[in-house]
C-alpha cells in the first residue's frame, strides 16, 4: 500500500454573517443562552442567490494553491455534504464545473453526516493508496441555511455554512495518514433527520405545510453519544497508528458544542491549549467543520512539520469516524 498525505488545505466563509444579538430578532433565545450551551458566538451564512457550490469551489481552488502544485492533475473529486446542490446531481459535479479540472476527473458525494469530511478523507486515503487514483480533492461543503427552521430556536442557532477542502496525494516522506476509524450507530435514525423531500415521503403541499423539509434534531441524545463515539474512533485510529493519545499534537473535534468538545479532550488527556476550537466563530458547519479548522491550523503557522493531528467528528445516521495524521 501506498503512503498519502495532505498536500494542501482551503477553507471558505461566506461574507454574511450573523450574531447572536441578530438571532434574538427571529427566535426567542439570548447571547446569554447560546454562548453558554454551545460556545457559539456567531455564524456566517450564504446570501441568498449564492450557491452552495461555489463555496466548495472556493475551498477547492484555495487547497490546490497552497499545495504549490501547477496544474494538479485530480482524478478524484469527492464532495462531502449532506444535502446537495439539488437532488440529481449531486454537489462533486457542481464543483467539478466549477473548478474546470482537467482529464475528467471521477467525482461523487458522500453523506455521512458531519463526519463526511473524515469518511471522504479516509476514502480518498484508501483509493490512492491502492493507486486505483494519483490524487484526490475532498471538499466538506454545507449550507445548513437553507435546510434549518428559522422558526425554531433548538437547532437554528447551532449552525453555519462554510466549506473546507484538502488535496490528497501519495507522500514520499514520514507525513501522512497513518490510521483511520470509521463506524456508525444505525440504532437512532432520528437523533437529526429532514423528514421529507426524499423518496420515501417526496415533497408535498402537505409535507410544506408540516415544516417537513426542515432540520430536526433530538439535542440530547446527540449530546450522549457524541463523546464516547469520537473518543472511540480516535482510540481506534491511534492504536492502527502505533500511538496513543499522548502523542496526539493536535486534536480536531467536529465543531458542534464546545461542552461536547471539552469533556471529548478531558477524556483523550489532551490539553486545552492543543484542542483547536473555532466554534465561537464559525458555529457548527457540518462536513466543512473538519477541513475549516484544519486550514485555520495550518495558515496560522501553528500546526509544524512532523506534528500528530487526530481529526474526529460524528452525525447524523449516527456515522462517526476519526482520522490519524503526520503532518
Ligand atoms: N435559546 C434559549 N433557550 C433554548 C434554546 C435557545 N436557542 N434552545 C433550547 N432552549 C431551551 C429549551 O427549550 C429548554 O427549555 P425547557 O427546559 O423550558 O424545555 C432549555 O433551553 C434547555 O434545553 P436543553 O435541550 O436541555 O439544552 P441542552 O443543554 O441540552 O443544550 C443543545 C441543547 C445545545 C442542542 C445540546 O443538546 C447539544 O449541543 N446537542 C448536540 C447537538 C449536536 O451535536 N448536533 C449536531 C450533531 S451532527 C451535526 O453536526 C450535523
Amino acid at each position: 500500500m501506498l503512503k498519502v498525505k495532505i498536500a494542501g488545505t482551503g477553507a471558505f466563509l461566506p461574507e454574511r454573517c450573523l450574531t447572536n444579538d441578530d438571532l434574538t430578532q427571529l427566535v426567542e433565545t439570548s447571547d446569554e443562552w447560546i454562548r453558554t450551551r454551545t460556545g457559539i458566538r456567531k455564524r456566517h451564512l450564504l446570501s441568498e442567490g449564492q450557491s452552495p457550490a461555489e463555496m466548495g469551489v472556493a475551498a477547492a481552488r484555495a487547497a490546490l494553491a497552497a499545495a504549490g502544485i501547477d496544474h494538479p492533475q485530480v482524478d478524484l473529486l469527492i464532495a462531502a455534504t449532506n444535502v446537495s446542490e439539488q437532488p440529481i446531481p449531486g454537489t462533486a459535479p457542481h464543483i467539478a464545473s466549477g473548478l474546470e479540472l482537467p482529464g475528467e476527473p471521477a467525482f461523487f458525494d458522500i453523506k455521512a453526516g458531519c463526519a463526511g469530511f473524515v469518511y471522504g478523507l479516509a476514502l480518498a486515503s484508501g483509493c490512492l493508496a491502492t493507486g486505483m487514483f494519483q490524487s484526490a480533492l475532498v471538499v466538506g461543503v454545507e449550507a445548513p441555511s437553507r435546510f434549518l427552521d428559522w422558526q425554531d430556536r433548538r437547532t437554528c442557532v447551532l449552525f453555519g455554512d462554510g466549506a473546507g477542502a484538502a488535496l490528497v496525494v501519495p507522500s514520499d516522506g514520514e507525513a501522512g495518514v497513518l490510521g483511520v476509524s470509521l463506524h456508525g450507530d444505525a440504532t437512532n435514525l432520528r437523533l437529526l433527520r429532514i423528514e421529507a423531500g426524499g423518496v420515501g415521503l417526496p415533497a408535498s403541499e402537505a409535507t410544506v405545510r408540516e415544516r417537513l423539509h426542515f432540520l430536526k434534531m433530538d439535542g440530547k441524545g446527540l449530546f450522549r453519544a457524541a463523546v464516547p463515539m469520537m473518543e472511540r474512533a480516535t482510540r481506534e485510529a491511534l492504536a492502527q497508528a502505533g500511538l496513543t493519545p499522548k502523542d496526539i499534537d493536535w486534536l480536531i473535534p467536529h465543531q458542534a458544542n464546545l461542552r461536547i468538545i471539552r469533556p471529548l479532550a478531558a477524556r483523550l488527556g489532551v490539553p486545552e491549549e492543543r484542542v483547536v476550537v473555532n466554534i465561537d466563530r464559525v458555529a457548527n458547519t457540518s462536513t466543512a467543520s473538519i477541513p475549516i479548522a484544519l486550514d485555520e491550523l495550518v495558515r496560522t503557522g501553528k500546526l509544524k512539520e512532523g506534528q500528530i493531528v487526530a481529526l474526529t467528528a460524528f452525525g447524523a445516521g449516527v456515522a462517526y469516524g476519526a482520522v490519524i495524521l503526520r503532518w
